[in-house]
């Protein structure tokens, strides 16, 4: 994504939850693409979407949608995707601005774990490649690991987003030594990858309570935020839970 936010740091919005609240009463509303342009209108530099396999809340009408939206703005599309030839073949036919690579398991909530890049090496590297030649950004999902950091260079992605899913559970479950640690670790993880020329972005369960420690990490470049978003607009609407976030995101990162 580029951007000229405050302290170099862009506020990607996911709006996965937008289409799972949809997805309840199978109907059209409340529309993920409106809810994309009153992110944008709010401050979001970009916007990111996750097409499941399981297609649970964004469809694949909702991506040419968002698509068409972010090319006619000019914004950058961040599109997450399993390492599955469909999704591929999407993407392919898409050509966002960006393509996080996520582990996928249909069992689970959400996104749980990092990406393993390194033993699913023979699989996520071809795609990596074929991605990168379409002039798609890629980004891998991977925990803070020095192992994970290295291998996700030497396929060629040009971005890692560390997972910050471990690190702000600690902070809502009130572990401060737990949550130190962890912070820690993502801490070395954006050092560790920016010093191999990776550009560094971070995400999962961050909340107001979180924000301030990822946003303060100097070398991450972008935060890609969705649940608690969503989730906290219900009170107060998207244009002030946006307004507040970018707030605390510039509070940590003072230009
Ligand atoms: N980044 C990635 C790669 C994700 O998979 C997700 C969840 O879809 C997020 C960020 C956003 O996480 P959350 O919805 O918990 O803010």
């Amino acid at each position: 994504m580029s951007g000229s936010s405050r302290g170099g740091l862009r506020l990607g919005v996911n709006i996965d939850h937008v289409a799972t609240i949809r997805n309840a009463r199978g109907g059209t509303h409340p529309e993920p693409l409106r809810a994309a342009k009153a992110a944008l209108d709010a401050g979001a530099d970009g916007i990111t979407a996750h097409l499941r396999e399981d297609r649970r809340h964004i469809s694949d009408s909702d991506i040419e949608d968002l698509s068409r939206l972010c090319a006619s703005l000019g914004k950058p599309l961040n599109f997450e995707m399993a390492v599955t030839d469909e999704m591929t073949e999407i993407a392919l036919r898409h050509r966002p601005h960006a393509a996080c690579l996520v582990p996928e398991r249909r069992e689970e909530r959400t996104t749980e774990g990092g990406l393993d890049a390194a033993r699913g090496h023979t699989v996520i590297s071809p795609v990596v490649k074929r991605l990168r030649e379409a002039g798609v950004r890629v980004s891998l999902f991977i925990a803070p690991d020095p192992v994970q950091i290295a291998v996700a260079e030497a396929m060629g992605a040009q971005v890692v987003e560390l997972h910050t899913g471990a690190f702000c559970d600690a902070i809502k479950a009130g572990e401060t030594d737990h949550a130190a640690r962890l912070l820690a670790d993502l801490q070395e993880g954006a050092r560790l990858a920016a010093g191999r020329g990776l550009e560094v972005h971070a995400g999962h369960g961050i909340d107001f309570d979180s924000v301030g420690a990822v946003a303060a990490i100097p070398e991450v470049a972008e935060l890609n935020i969705g649940h608690f978003l969503i989730g906290e607009a219900i009170f107060v609407g998207l244009d002030a839970v946006i307004g507040k976030m970018r707030s605390l995101m510039d509070l940590a990162r003072p230009s």
